[in-house]
């Protein structure tokens, strides 16, 4: 069984490399950043503040998240609502990284993600993939690029979309993403020992997708 872990910094190109490798290989794609997103979609929803772990703690059962495939595509729900768009409103990011900080969270979450992945050739990406989710991924990737370019890679998607942000706050905000996801006590966001570090900072995205599928085709 073919399990693929590629983890990194938020903006780094993992979601476009994940679905590229996907198609390529026919194998599922799980995006859990998504599921942390709507985590977060929950809690705002609910008025619930984000860094109140306490708070997230009590509403945290009540959450019902899950995931489709439409055409090979992930689709991701909140109590039975798609919300696959709504989730990649910039304000969202923010709530999920800081909803990704809590044990209980990340707990709930991982059990789905291990669910899903169990039993099937998939490519998962996120921020502890290599590290927690799948210790034992056959193949792991840490894909990282510096900050400017991943602050300019998500400001074209993000204005691409139509929404309306601010290049430097966005940068800001990655960076602080970046501190909180690599800070928190659980599973944080690290480099696994046997993962292969990939810097796209100077690599088009069909380089970073022919690198991955050569190392894989190998079998190395
Ligand atoms: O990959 P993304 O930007 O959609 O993820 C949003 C947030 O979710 C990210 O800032 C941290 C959290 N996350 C996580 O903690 N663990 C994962 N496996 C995936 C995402």
């Amino acid at each position: 069984m073919i399990n693929i872990a590629l983890d990194g910094p938020a903006g780094s190109g993992k979601s476009t490399i994940a679905k590229a490798i996907s198609k390529e290989l026919n194998i599922l794609y799980l995006d859990t950043g998504a599921m942390y997103r709507a985590c977060g979609l929950y809690a705002y929803n609910l008025g619930v503040d984000t860094k109140d772990e306490q708070a997230v703690n009590n509403i945290i059962d009540g959450v019902k998240i899950s995931v489709k495939y439409v055409g090979g595509a992930q689709r991701t729900y909140l109590d039975g609502v798609d919300v696959s768009e709504k989730i990649r409103e910039n304000h969202i990011s923010m709530m999920a990284s800081n909803i990704s900080a809590h044990q209980k969270v990340r707990e709930k979450l991982v059990e789905l993600q291990r669910e899903i992945a169990s039993g099937t050739d998939c490519v998962l990406d996120g921020r502890d993939i290599g590290t927690h989710v799948l210790p034992n991924a056959r193949y792991k990737f840490y894909v990282t690029a510096s900050l400017e370019e991943r602050a300019k890679r998500r400001f074209l998607e993000l204005t691409m979309k139509g929404q309306v942000v601010d290049a430097d706050a966005l940068k800001k905000e990655i960076a602080e993403r970046d501190y909180n996801d690599s800070h928190r006590k659980f599973a944080p966001l690290r480099q696994a020992d046997d993962a292969i570090l990939l810097d796209t900072s100077n690599m088009s995205v069909d380089e970073v997708v022919n690198f991955v599928l050569e190392h894989i085709n190998k079998g190395e």
